[in-house]
């Protein structure tokens, strides 16, 4: 991710939007800091409002005892909310490892990601997984160290470990003076301010003292004697062996900067989101199979990364959240629905701040608008406005995990097979009809994904079903010459499946079938993910 010198300045409105995601091991505070951005960004009133409103839309539609009683976030989601000059998207990652396909899929609507992590934990393994995403794209990681006012490790400790386990620099842009009971506040390297933290009101903005340097007496009026002694000679440590801030090396993803802060205390986290207005990048160009699609275009342009169904169980309606790539989106325009060739008039588009929805009367290339539909619109589709393009990079993966799954009730095998194509169609399980036999065989990345599946399927469809072991354990997708497709197809009858896209698909239990089939069958292509057009 380059700034690019020769490239027109953008129009304002794409230049001012900042579209990221917050990546974190659970518990780290990723609700809580989401939570205080909301509340920075005037989209909610008062800090407890998300949970809340959370609660309140989960018994209201789908999500479900377990999101509840297991904390983990099911469904991801964006909201948009304005933080002084800058128009923030901040796209949702779900939190759990078993829903690593998802998020995949989430970090390619976005051009930034900041990275929490628990100052006591350092970097944890689901963190670990989700930076190395981030990283496969070249995205800028803003990093925010949490819970400074609880016992946390030495700053230098924490550090290390991110530039070692990740192998990326750090540059400081705050420093903490003290840490737990005698956390005091934070050094801002970048604009020489001292921030002290208010231990009375959480959701106070800390008091902020300008500091002509370090050598400012001021200091001692903030700073107890002894913590004033060590954060002198931490800064004279951290000027000699840490990088320095450097905006370029951000961009390109070889440097992150850290803040350090409290989010349940609101702390560090105005400067973490001026730091994202100020430095983070704004819409990025998107690559296509034709061309890369520059945000500045005119012609609107934009994929799909996410669909999310029954979000209002009254409605029955599908939304797929859309990355806007390049123009000026207004209500009511016809699209081009690049894969089935046909327009599409958008006229109800939704924006969602905070935990509402709300009609989208306009958006801009960088924006998250979700389309309401029915089923017309699935994961990695293109609308334009007539180009045919096809944007790359959004993987779908061959499962890890294979179960057969019936109804209960075996008169409702129809209604299963129309749960199971919209759960496959949101990219929420893959499903695989078999050749021979009835039935169908599902697969996901994580085994709670089974659990999450089943429990939506009895409460949206009212179906109680069953998920049994599968004689398969892995699945690959076959593509090659026709003739030479089916004629494998008819050797291999009892392998064979088709996807909810009619896609061939191989099913086996041993990497020797896999091996086999590739020596046999030289023209034909087994692979482990497909592209998602
Ligand atoms: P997650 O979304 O990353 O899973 O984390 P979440 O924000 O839910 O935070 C996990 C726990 O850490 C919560 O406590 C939260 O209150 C706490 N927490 C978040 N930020 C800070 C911080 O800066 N300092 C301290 N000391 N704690 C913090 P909980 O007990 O699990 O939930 P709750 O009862 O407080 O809601």
């Amino acid at each position: 991710m380059l700034d690019m010198p020769n490239r027109p300045a953008l129009p304002p409105e794409i230049a001012r939007r900042r579209t990221f995601a917050i990546i974190s091991h659970p518990d780290a505070g990723k609700t809580t800091l989401t939570e205080k951005f909301l509340l920075f960004g005037g989209a909610i009133q008062m800090a407890g409002q998300v949970r809340a409103k959370g609660e309140a839309r989960r018994t209201r539609s789908d999500f479900m005892k377990m999101e509840q009683e297991r904390g983990i976030s099911v469904s991801a989601s964006a909201m948009s909310f304005e933080y002084g000059q800058y128009r923030f998207n901040l796209v949702d990652t779900p939190g759990h490892s078993d829903f690593s396909e998802d998020t995949y899929r989430t970090l390619t609507a976005v051009d930034a990601a900041i990275m929490v992590i628990d100052g006591a934990k350092g970097v944890e393994s689901q963190t670990r997984k989700l930076f190395e995403v981030c990283r496969l794209r070249d995205l800028p990681i803003l990093t925010f160290c949490n819970k400074m006012d609880r016992d946390s490790r030495d700053t230098f400790e924490i550090i290390d470990e991110i530039q070692e386990s990740l192998a990326i620099d750090v540059a400081p842009a705050s420093w903490p003076i003290g840490m737990g009971r005698e956390f005091v506040g934070a050094y801002d390297l970048i604009h020489d301010r001292l921030e002290i933290m208010d231990r009375a009101d959480r959701n106070r903005v800390a008091e902020s003292v300008k500091i002509d340097g370090l050598d400012d007496p001021r200091l001692a009026d903030h700073i107890p004697p002894g913590l004033l002694a060590k954060f002198r000679e931490e800064i004279e440590m951290a000027r000699e062996l840490l990088p320095a801030f450097d905006r370029q090396a951000f961009l390109e993803g070889h440097l992150t900067p850290i803040w350090f802060g409290s989010a349940i205390n609101s702390f560090g986290v105005k400067e973490l989101m001026d730091g994202m207005g100020e430095f983070g990048p704004p819409p990025q160009p998107q690559t296509a199979a034709e061309r890369q699609i520059a945000p500045e275009e005119t012609p609107v342009t934009g994929f799909v990364f996410k669909v999310q169904a029954n979000m209002d169980p009254k409605h029955r309606d599908r939304v797929a959240f859309v990355r806007l790539a390049s123009g000026h989106f207004q209500r009511g325009m016809k699209l081009l629905h690049v894969r089935s060739k046909k327009p599409m008039a958008v006229s109800n588009p939704v924006l969602f701040l905070a935990a509402d929805r709300e009609l989208a009367e306009e958006a801009w290339a960088g924006d998250i608008i979700g389309i309401p539909n029915h089923g017309q619109l699935r994961i990695g589709d293109a609308l334009t406005e007539g180009e045919a393009l096809r944007f790359t990079g959004i993987p779908s993966f061959a499962p890890e995990l294979l179960q057969s799954v019936r109804a209960g009730d075996p008169m409702k095998a129809k209604h299963l097979e129309k749960a199971l194509m919209q759960f496959a169609e949101e990219g929420a399980a893959k499903v695989f009809k078999p050749m021979i036999g009835s039935g169908f065989i599902v697969g996901v990345v994580g085994a709670l994904q089974f659990e999450v599946l089943a429990s939506r399927i009895e409460l949206e469809y009212g179906l109680p079903v069953r998920f049994e072991g599968s004689q398969f354990t892995s699945a690959r997708w076959v593509q090659g010459p026709k003739a030479e497709m089916d004629r494998f197809a008819n050797i291999n009858k009892q392998h064979i499946a088709t996807d909810h896209d009619g896609d061939m698909v191989f099913l086996t239990r041993l990497q020797w079938d896999i091996d086999r089939v590739q020596r046999d069958f030289p023209d034909l292509r087994l692979t482990a993910t497909k592209e998602m057009m």
